[in-house]
Formats: C-alpha cells, structure tokens, sequence
C-alpha cells in the first residue's frame, strides 16, 4: 500500500527527493530507492525526526513498535498523521503517539495500485482544516476519497470498499465459469466479464440516473435480462449482499477490538 501511495504521489508531481521512506528490509528499502528516486531510512526514527507529514503503513499487528520507535524523535514537533492500518483507532494512535497529535485515518482499498482507489477518512479533532486538504491530496494521488464524520463509519467503509474489491472478483469468477460452462473459450470469458464491469461501472458513474434505473432500463419485459435477474432474485442474492457486508463490518469491529481490547463495541 506505502508503494502505491509513493509511486502515485511521484506520478502526481511530488519531487521524489522530498518522499522520505523507511523501510527496515534492505532489500526492499533498496527497490523502493532505485525505483521511485526517493530518499530511504532503515530506521523509523530518521523520518521521524524530520517529517512534516508522516505516514503510518506498517501492518496493524507491529504499528505499537512502530509508534514507540518514533514517539520520542516526534514529541514537541508539529506533524500531521496518517495512518492506513486497519482496525488501529485514533485514540489508540493519540495514546502511542503521546500529546494531542493531529491524526488522519485511511482505509485504502487494492485498486490504489492502479491508482483507481478509493479511500475512506476520517479526521480527529486536533487536525486542522489545512492537515485535512493534505491528507486528502495524498489520498488522491492513488484514487479517489471521502470523508467520514464518525470514525465507526470506517468499519463500514472497510466492508464496502476495503473487502469491495474481493465481491467483484467473486462475481467476475462465477460469470467466468458461467461463460466457460457456456462454451466460450478462458480467455474470451475473462474479455468479455471484465470489460463488462468495467463497463457498466463507468456507465454508471457517468449516469445521473440510479443503479436501479440503470438496471431497470437494460431489462426488457420478457427478454433475457429478465430471465437471469429472475434467477437472482428468486435465490435472494440481493439480501445475500446486505448480509456479507453487515458480517464483514461486524469483523472490521471484532478484529478492531482485538487490536484494542478497551475499544466499545459498535455491532
Ligand atoms: N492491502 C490492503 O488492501 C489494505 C487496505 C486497507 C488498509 N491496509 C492497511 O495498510 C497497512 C499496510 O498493509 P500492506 O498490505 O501494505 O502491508 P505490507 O505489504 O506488509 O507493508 C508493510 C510495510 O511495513 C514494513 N514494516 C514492518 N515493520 C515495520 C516497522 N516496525 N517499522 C517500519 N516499517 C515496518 C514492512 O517491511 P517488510 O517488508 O520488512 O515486512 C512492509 O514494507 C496495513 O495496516 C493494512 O491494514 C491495507
């Protein structure tokens, strides 16, 4: 996720010399050098000790090592925070971090490597107006964001767009399947499904109309679209949805309260 957000912010404009990465693998932090121009650090705290914005994107499991190797090197200074770990709360990063910290938390999803991401934010009350135009900028350089009012709204977002990529790839597998089953050839399968969702999710992004409409105009009475929705609709797949995404936000909330035991729960 850090190499996405890095590449984009480069592609974006941002000089490379002014990205400073710290990455403890040496050969990892040598590829993220040659292939980026960025300036690299085996250790958190060089960063630490100079950045204006930092970016947390170490995996939920190690980001308390990671704050306590740079809460020293970040105490008095003025820094904005972001952090992309799943399920790691503001407060949980406002106690790690010490003082009253000005935090942005992300929730990124996969397309980011593309640079068609879509990322979920959420802003503590010490961020300033300005801290959130910049985290927003980041964010852009690998997609697209909103901004959140609530931060249990991101477990929501998690669900949606988060674990979103893996629905449509689910999706995209059985119509494959269904269009080898129906004697097309692997590769004409993966052609014509994937287009297809790119298709209609460009459709209907550009539409003023709803989805439902969308849906509604491409079903003539008694054509073919009908008699596949009639199937879908007759195994329930739509309630199937609303059901996945309540479990998926359910667990975003579990594993968050894993991470932090004192957490509330929001189910
Ligand atoms: N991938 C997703 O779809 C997604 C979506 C939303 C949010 N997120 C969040 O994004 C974060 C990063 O996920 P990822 O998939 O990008 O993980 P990742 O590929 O494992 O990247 C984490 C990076 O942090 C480095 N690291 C490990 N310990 C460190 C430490 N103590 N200090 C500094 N760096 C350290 C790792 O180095 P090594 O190479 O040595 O391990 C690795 O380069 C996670 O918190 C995840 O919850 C991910």
């Amino acid at each position: 996720m850090a190499t996405s957000l890095i590449g984009g912010l480069v592609q974006s404009g941002v000089p490379a010399n002014q990205i400073l990465v710290s990455e403890p693998r040496d050969e990892a932090r040598e590829q993220i050098g040659q292939r980026f121009g960025v300036r690299v650090f085996a250790e958190n705290h060089e960063v630490a000790e100079v950045a204006e914005i930092l970016v947390l994107a170490v995996k939920p499991q190690v980001m308390r090592d990671a704050l306590d190797s740079i809460s020293p090197s970040v105490a008095g200074r003025s820094i904005l925070f972001i952090s992309i770990a799943a399920g790691i709360t503001v407060s949980s990063l406002e106690a790690g971090l010490g003082g009253s910290p000005r935090i942005v938390r992300v929730m990124p999803n996969t397309p980011a490597l593309v640079g068609a991401g879509i990322s979920g934010l959420f802003a503590n009350c010490a961020a300033s107006a300005s801290d959130k135009a910049h985290a927003n900028l980041i964010l852009q350089a690998v997609g697209k964001t909103v901004w959140l009012t609530e931060e249990k709204l991101l477990d929501a977002v998690t669900a949606i767009s988060g674990s979103g990529p893996a629905y449509f790839f689910y999706m995209l597998e059985a119509l494959q399947a269904a269009a080898e089953a129906e004697g097309l050839d692997a590769k004409t399968a993966r052609l014509l499904t994937i287009e297809t969702a790119l298709g209609a999710s460009r459709l209907a992004l550009a539409a003023s109309e709803s989805v439902a409409t969308l849906r509604k105009q491409v079903t003539s009475p008694g054509g073919t679209t009908e008699a596949a929705l009639n199937v879908l609709q007759s195994e329930d797949v739509f309630d199937a949805y609303v059901r996945a995404v309540a479990a998926a936000r359910r667990r975003a909330d579990e594993l968050s309260r894993e991470l932090h035991p004192t957490n509330e729960t929001t189910t």
